[in-house]
């Protein structure tokens, strides 16, 4: 079977695009490593960012906003597309079943984050990426979307430069899928630091993906810590949205004393990178290995109705935010670089497209504005979709005569060498860099490469490919950040 499209990966820019393939009459098949309810867009928290209230705020700010964040090195073009074309696809989701929260009037409730200079994010309490995830899971079940779980993409197949298909690992068995066009919607990679707000998921496949197929990536040293993860060892990670800190809430040091304002006019509301920098700094004075969140001064009413999940967790390890500092640390959180594309999504691989955080539209800079990047995902979505439908236009794929390599199947996981990596890219390519600590991580980042190579030789499992991938993203965010030999947005450099 050839499909006209093949989409990898199961969030919101994958099931957005697969959506419009359907509606079209389109042939597609979406390849997930894991279950639909397990990607970034179901864990995001804050919300959905657009200028909706034209009475206060104005696109002009919104583009400004972003642009500021993204210390000035943002792909103009991008930005003003996107803020321009932002709202028309809050009212998509409103059409596709999502439900925003909305004033008694019936009018969407706008909430503010890091680097907002007016609320402008529509949300769905403090669940809005599981809102939008669920909805569209609904949606693509009534249009019965061909989707493979635990499809676990590990290449794509090409016809000398030009992609055609994706060969995927399922269970034991290797499995290539032919399309016309392949689209990679893979999410981000944040599980190469030791600390990560993501899903265990996020191992850079897609960049890695892209990377063998010698595709552009581009902006890779920009990799975003958030602020404020739940300091909770041994458990799950646990975002503390920002919103939280966009109703009020404040950051304190270890004395509980308010430092938001030695660092930036907007304090607490500064973009992220300003903000995690300032706690990082904050810890390394006090020495301890977290700073608080406070939200007590907050009506308690309305933070337990905003905040019913985060409630919930809190209270779980014994928190009540409304009488309780929450102790929080940042994290690495999402990658503003990627596999370079064009407006229109393309890669510099013929056949070959990159939707939401794996892509790099340049629309984000050097640091994101909070908010923005669910919306990347279907603003640029919709324009890949627009462009491949005509690339596939005329396009004939036959099947390769594909010489597979001789593997072996392990069942083994090696999860000492992903630690090792993790600590690594945590302790010398993290929220503070220095150049002599960046040349060392690429040694033993170059050196752990060769060992993975010779422990599982002709071996194959999911968990090796992961680590393999990982090991592609760090050296590309590794030799980025080598390459900016000046402090821009999240790459800083002391
Ligand atoms: C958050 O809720 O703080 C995260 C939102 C985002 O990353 O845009």
């Amino acid at each position: 079977m050839i499909y006209d499209f093949i989409v990898v990966g199961g969030g919101i820019s994958g099931l957005y695009f697969a959506i419009n393939s359907i509606k079209a009459g389109k042939k597609v098949l979406v390849v997930t490593k894991d279950k639909l309810d397990n990607s970034n867009t179901y864990y995001a928290q804050g919300g959905i960012a657009a200028v909706l209230d034209r009475k206060k705020d104005s696109r002009m700010k919104h583009y400004k906003d972003t642009v500021s964040a993204g210390s000035n090195v943002n792909k103009k073009s991008a930005v003003l597309y996107q803020v321009k074309n932002a709202p028309k696809f809050i009212k998509e989701l409103l059409s596709l079943g999502v439900h925003f929260d909305k004033d008694d009037l019936g009018k969407l409730r706008l909430t503010k984050e890091g680097g907002h200079s007016e609320r402008r994010i529509a949300f769905s309490k403090d669940i809005t990426g599981q809102e939008i995830q669920e909805a569209l899971i609904k949606k693509v079940n009534k249009i019965n979307l061909k989707i493979k779980e635990k499809s676990f993409a590990i290449d794509l197949i090409m016809d000398r430069r030009v992609c055609k298909g994706v060969m995927c690992l399922e269970g034991k068995e290797l499995i290539p899928y032919y399309a016309k066009a392949v689209v990679l919607a893979t999410g981000g990679a944040a599980e190469i630091y030791e600390n990560s707000t993501n899903p265990e998921i996020s191992t850079g496949d897609g960049f890695a993906i892209a990377k063998r197929a010698r595709a552009k990536l581009n902006n890779m040293e920009f990799v975003q810590f958030h602020p404020t993860k739940l300091y909770m060892p041994r458990t799950r990670p646990f975002l503390i949205t920002e919103a939280l800190r966009g109703e009020g809430a404040i950051l304190r040091n270890k004395n509980k004393v308010a430092f938001m304002k030695k660092y930036h006019d907007l304090k607490d509301l500064a973009p992220r990178d300003i903000v995690s920098r300032a706690i990082f700094n904050e810890m390394k004075h006090d020495g301890g290995a977290f700073v608080y969140l406070d939200a007590t001064h907050i009506e308690k009413k309305f933070l337990i109705k905003r905040f019913p999940n985060i409630n919930r967790q809190l209270r779980e390890y014994g928190i009540d935010m409304t009488k309780d500092l929450i102790p929080v640390t940042p994290a690495a959180h999402y990658m503003c670089g990627g596999v370079k594309i064009s407006l229109s999504g393309k890669t510099s691989v013929k056949g070959l497209y990159a939707i939401g955080e794996v892509s790099c539209s340049g629309i984000h800079g050097g640091n994101r504005l909070a908010s923005n990047s669910m919306m990347e995902s279907m603003v640029f979505g919709k324009r890949a979709f627009n462009s491949a439908m005509r690339f596939i236009k005329y396009r004939r794929v036959k099947p390769n005569k594909l010489k597979i390599p001789k593997y072996t199947y392990v069942n083994k996981q090696y999860k000492e060498i992903r630690q090792k990596l993790q600590k690594i890219m945590w302790e010398s390519v993290g929220i503070i860099r220095h150049e002599d600590e960046l040349w060392k991580a690429l040694n033993n980042v170059n050196q752990l490469d060769l060992d993975i190579k010779l422990i599982t030789k002709n071996k194959i499992n999911q968990d090796i490919i992961e680590i393999r991938n990982m090991v592609i993203v760090s050296k590309e965010i590794i030799r980025a950040a080598i390459k900016r030999k000046k402090s821009v947005g999240c790459h800083y450099i002391e």
